[in-house]
């Protein structure tokens, strides 16, 4: 097993670091591999509560690898069927902060909008620059990001690849906060820290009601929300929640 994913355990926090300095980040398939295993693994460790995921300041990651597509075929690249990863990251239950300086480009872009909450450093460039190399987006680009901005960003950033920068990304409601570079990492790691004091179960519930209104038309997803809301009141936690606010002190949730 290369090191191409860091992983390690902070707390409750279960932190994944894409590490190809050399090449940006670029997400290889290797790369996508364990970084979805590790996802996954932190997934189903009752210990953690969530994830950052994170890169490097130069680069949270610049894209799918090019040099892994170049010579492919049509054929090739249907067999390989490499998005089948992404698409367990869709299924991460946890919640997941990316934090992001320096360039999420494509791939990188495409893997920042899996992510539930994005902190972006005030250096980060952001894009889905695909049509550059005579492609367009692959792994969702096309269909996160008309959901997220909306369709003139959407066409903006698929059709003419250009790059944004945070401030631009955080006005099109593309990122959660823009924080200074210094203070990047520590910043997602503290929402991170916060995310562990919240009911695990009610996060959980939370983020696939978030993830739903993408999914669903709006009466679907009011409905689907308010099973949600009313199976949370079989939970400890939510008794938990409630007395402690009453009782003037600080929950303490059990994930039960
Ligand atoms: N794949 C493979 N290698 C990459 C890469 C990528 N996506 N992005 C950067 N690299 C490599 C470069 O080839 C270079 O390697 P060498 O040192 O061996 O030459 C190294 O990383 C450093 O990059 P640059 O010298 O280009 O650095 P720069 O500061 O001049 O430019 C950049 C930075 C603007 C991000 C530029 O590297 C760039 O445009 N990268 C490609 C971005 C891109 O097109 N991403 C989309 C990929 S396709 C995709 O993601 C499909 C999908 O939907 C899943």
């Amino acid at each position: 097993m290369s090191d191409e994913i860091l992983t390690e355990v902070i707390d409750r926090i279960g932190v994944a670091r894409i590490n190809r300095p050399k090449v940006l980040n670029a997400l290889n398939l290797a790369t996508m591999e364990q970084l979805v295993e590790a996802l996954e693994r932190f997934d189903a460790d009752p210990d953690i509560r969530c994830m950052l995921l994170t890169g490097n300041e130069r680069a949270f990651a610049a894209g799918a690898d090019i040099t892994d597509m170049t010579d492919a075929s049509m054929v090739d690249m249907v067999q390989r069927n490499q998005f089948a990863r992404w698409e367990r990251i869709k299924r991460i239950a946890k919640p997941i902060v990316a934090g992001v300086s320096g360039y999420a480009l494509g791939g990188g872009c495409e893997l920042m909008m899996h992510c539930d909450i994005v902190i972006a450093s005030e250096t980060a460039r952001l894009g889905q620059p695909e049509i550059n190399i005579g492609v367009m987006p692959g792994a969702g680009g096309t269909q996160r990001l008309t959901r997220a901005i909306g369709k003139a960003g959407a066409m903006d950033l698929v059709l003419t690849g250009r790059m944004i920068s945070a401030r631009e990304a955080l006005a099109m409601g593309l990122v959660s906060r823009v924080v200074p570079a210094e203070h990047y990492y520590e910043e997602a790691l503290k929402v991170c820290h916060e995310l562990c004091t919240r009911s695990p179960i009610a996060l959980r519930l939370a983020k696939e009601s978030v993830l739903k209104a993408f999914e669903t038309t709006l009466a679907e997803g009011l409905e689907y929300e308010r099973k949600l809301f009313y199976m949370l009141f079989a939970t400890d936690d939510q008794k938990e929640g409630m007395r402690a606010f009453l009782e003037k002190r600080q929950p303490v949730f059990a994930g039960r």
